[in-house]
């Protein structure tokens, strides 16, 4: 069985999930609902990133101990991640101890090896983003990410040898055109990597910072969390507890990381699991950032300009939220985020095409049948009309344009081949008008097309499963499927003929209500 393994950034605890976090969240579980759907064995895993400056800083304010405080402000991630609908396979937390046995352990593998040395350390450093800045990098002493004032810091630390291995780096990444995804931020990497690479300071003192894991080789220290953060992708899968779950789910198939931590990812990563001996993960993929306001500003608590995602869910329910995320935009580029948007996407796509193809279908189901699905007489292989043959080659060839889509984690071009089986029905209806052979007493002609509509309904909730679950569930229940959902597999999509005549359906209220924009 092939596996699958997909990797979510840990957020910071600093402050409540926006749509941006859940944004992520939602594109790593419909890849991994996608992959399980193709049978793979899929490991998905998410998390909390608890320790460093930041957290310690919250904690503080909130008059709290950094423990206390993660642990209050876990839970309404996971509240979250459950109304979503997050299939996460496991959840870690940076302060589990099965995390810092692994980081413990790196850190004095690598020490061992000769990788790490101490040495004075004076740099520019970002409180905010937790970074020392190269002076080549900086115009002024503002921090090239938030913009924030730097402050020259001076103190002895742990370096880890970064620069010896950026040759082999730069050969790696040219050698493996998939390593970085998409390819502009590829070339955002090797443009970083073509001036020399400084060594990383892994350590911070804890006259500085205490909420940490201390480095095993000096009390004084802990590690930098973003040495500690980057651990969580082996220690979430069992890394040195659970080798055979390790040996099977690593390398990682893919890392969903936002554009601001590919660095991270693209090169301090690599280099810590080479220098440890462990493979690399297959890719990364740097999605882009989703922006606000007329001046489409990136979303972030510190702008204080954050769309709380518990507010949508209560307002247009958690699929709609996914849907918009996922089909806005083009996966690696930015999004401008607006209510109107996403209230334009749930009136048009979702209760226009996919809610009336079903509302429709059912309704006549009912009307013309008395609720069960007719057996098709077979009239399309007679008639003239080429629009049966069209329709079926478009659900026949489904699968293979979702395929391609979701191999390049291209969402929204999944979910519009969908759209185009969905909207390629819905004027199926129009032009065969069923009201029209009912009353004209075509009764072979109208049972084919029932069937048909039934089929398509049947192949577009497999489809949409993976982007929208729950509504799938929904939708497979008023089709009348007995067979869970959960147990179709991907090849089912746009097999002719899997619906069976004689089928009750169970049509329920509409799935997806037009939201009434003139009230507003
Ligand atoms: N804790 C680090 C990641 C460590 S991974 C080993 C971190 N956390 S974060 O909470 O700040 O961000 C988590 C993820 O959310 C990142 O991939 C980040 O890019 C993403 N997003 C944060 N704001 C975002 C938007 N406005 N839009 C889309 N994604 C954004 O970084």
């Amino acid at each position: 069985m092939k596996k699958f393994y997909v990797t979510t950034a840990i957020y910071y605890v600093n402050a409540k999930p926006h749509i941006g976090h859940c944004s992520e969240s939602i594109s790593a579980d419909a890849l991994a609902r996608y992959h399980r759907l193709k049978g793979e064995d899929v490991f998905f895993l998410t998390g909390t990133d608890e320790h460093g400056q930041k957290v310690a800083k919250a904690a503080f304010e909130a008059g709290k101990t950094p423990k206390e405080f993660v642990d209050s402000v876990v839970k309404p991630s996971l509240e979250l991640w459950k109304l979503l609908a997050i299939s996460y396979d496991d959840f870690i937390r940076t302060t589990d101890e099965r995390h810092a046995e692994v980081v413990t352990f790196l850190l004095n593998d690598l020490h061992k090896k000769g990788e790490l040395y101490e040495s004075e350390y004076k740099g520019w450093y970002c409180s905010s983003c937790e970074a020392f800045w190269p002076k080549n990098q900086l115009e002024g002493n503002t921090c090239p990410e938030c913009k924030r004032q730097l402050e020259e810091i001076s103190e002895t630390n742990w370096f880890f040898k970064l620069s010896k291995y950026q040759d082999w780096l730069v050969k790696y990444i040219n050698e493996h055109p998939d390593f970085i995804k998409p390819g502009s931020r590829r070339n955002e990497i090797l443009s970083f990597l073509s001036q020399p690479l400084q060594d990383l300071c892994i350590s911070r003192p804890k006259s500085r910072l205490e909420w940490g894991i201390t480095l095993p080789f000096s009390k004084d220290h802990v590690a930098y969390v973003w040495f500690d953060a980057l651990v969580n992708y082996i220690s979430g899968i069992g890394y040195l507890k659970d080798k055979q779950k390790f040996n099977k789910f690593w390398p990682a198939d893919v890392h969903i990381v936002g554009k601001d931590i590919i660095r991270f990812h693209a090169v301090y990563w690599p280099i810590m699991l080479r220098a440890a001996g462990i493979e690399l993960p297959n890719t990364v993929f740097a999605h882009g950032f989703w922006l606000i306001g007329k001046d489409a500003e990136k979303m972030s608590k510190s702008k204080g300009n954050v769309v709380d995602p518990f507010e949508l869910i209560n307002k247009y329910g958690p699929d709609p939220l996914r849907y918009f995320l996922l089909r806005e935009v083009t996966y690696g580029l930015d999004g401008v985020y607006s209510e109107a948007a996403l209230v334009s996407r749930l009136n048009t796509d979702l209760a226009n095409d996919i809610g009336n193809l079903l509302n429709r279908t059912l309704t006549m189901i009912e009307k013309y049948y008395g609720g069960i699905i007719p057996a098709p007489a077979g009239t399309s292989l007679r008639s003239e009309d080429t629009m049966d043959d069209e329709l079926k080659a478009l659900a026949g060839g489904l699968a293979e344009k979702i395929d391609a889509a979701m191999a390049e984690l291209d969402f929204a071009g999944a979910l519009a081949s969908i759209w185009e089986l969905i909207n390629r029905a819905n004027k199926y209806i129009e032009v065969q008008a069923p009201w029209t052979l009912d009353k004209q007493g075509k009764k072979d002609r109208l049972s084919d097309v029932i069937y048909n509509l039934a089929e398509i309904l049947r192949t577009v909730t497999i489809a949409v499963s993976p982007f929208i679950p729950a509504s799938a569930e929904k939708m497979w229940e008023q089709i009348g499927m007995t067979e869970p959902l959960s147990g179709t597999r991907f090849p089912d999509i746009g097999k002719w003929g899997l619906v069976k005549p004689g089928t009750q359906i169970k049509k329920g209220a509409p799935l997806f209500p037009r939201i009434d924009t003139k009230a507003k």
